[in-house]
């Protein structure tokens, strides 16, 4: 870790700060020809089949893809939420396989911030305690939790809502909380596996919005969608079908590729 980084990652929630443009790109993420089977009775069902790429610190991703072709698997190994069947995580340089579960889960806890589809709120608990939930697991030394716990329910707008329940919540509020959440033990990376998709437009306008205002503070996010106008938020957008990588590609050319594919598919449509 730089001393830069290491600085980052210490800040409290207001004072994260983009590394100067031009510092050298530095791999978080490194995935190294992964495979993923599934096993029904002795039938290897093979998910995964060879994915190959890196992320580096303080992008904005998309992984896109339709449904079933193997987006929440994926996240799954990137979150130390599951092994690989082969094939190598590196997470922060750190080769996940090389971990036991205890270590594991501290990794998890350190250096990945997970939000959800469905939010994955505790019921009984209240959106500032929901935020101060992963720092029982994980804590750093001279971190002022709870200040900062507060720091970050103000930073997503929910300043007034802290003694609220989930119950007592809009979905796009829940949502909010989660992000708070995702973002208290200063992780590594944010992984968002279909954020928006129980949100309505408009929230899932702002939520999208908040992950570029949070991007330009330095955070780096991977947001899992099969929504390509989605991804088309994000920086880079990289596209899996059925277990492989089809397309790594800057925003840019991802709009372009899509709209020739558009426009072919039109094509073949007036000539049938
Ligand atoms: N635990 C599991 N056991 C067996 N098959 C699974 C399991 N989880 C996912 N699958 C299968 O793996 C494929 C990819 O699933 P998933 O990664 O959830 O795709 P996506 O998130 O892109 O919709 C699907 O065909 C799904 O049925
Ligand atoms: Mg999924």
């Amino acid at each position: 870790m730089t001393n830069e980084t290491a600085n980052l990652k210490n800040s409290d929630a207001g004072k994260i700060s983009k590394p100067a443009s031009g510092s050298s790109k530095r791999a978080v993420v490194e995935v190294k020809n992964l495979y993923k089977s599934y096993y029904l009775g002795k039938e290897e069902v093979p998910i995964l089949k060879g994915i190959n790429f890196n992320v580096y610190d303080g992008e904005f991703l998309a992984i896109v893809g339709p449904s079933g072709s193997g987006k929440s698997t994926l996240m799954n190994m990137l979150g130390c939420l599951d092994r690989p069947t082969s094939g190598t995580v590196l997470m922060n340089h750190q080769d996940v396989n090389m971990l036991d579960d205890n270590q594991l889960a501290y990794l998890r806890g350190k250096e990945i911030g997970f939000i959800f589809q469905q939010f994955n709120l505790v019921p009984r608990l209240t959106a500032y305690e929901n935020v101060m939930l992963p720092t029982y697991a994980s804590k750093k030394p001279g971190i002022d939790y709870p200040k900062k716990a507060k720091e970050l329910l103000k930073l997503v707008g929910l300043e007034e809502r802290m003694k609220h329940k989930p119950s007592e919540l809009s979905g796009g509020q829940c949502q909010r909380v989660a992000i708070a959440r995702a973002l208290v033990n200063d992780p590594t990376i944010i992984l968002a596996d279909e954020p928006t998709g129980n949100l309505d437009s408009k929230t899932s306008e702002e939520v999208l919005t908040f992950f570029r205002e949070l991007n330009q503070k330095g955070v780096t996010i991977i947001m899992i969608t099969h929504n390509n106008e989605l991804a088309l938020r994000t920086d880079r957008v990289v596209t899996i079908r059925d277990g492989l990588i089809t397309s790594d590609e800057n925003v840019e050319e991802h709009a372009i590729h899509m709209k020739e594919a558009l426009e072919a598919s039109l094509q073949t449509e007036i000539h049938v």
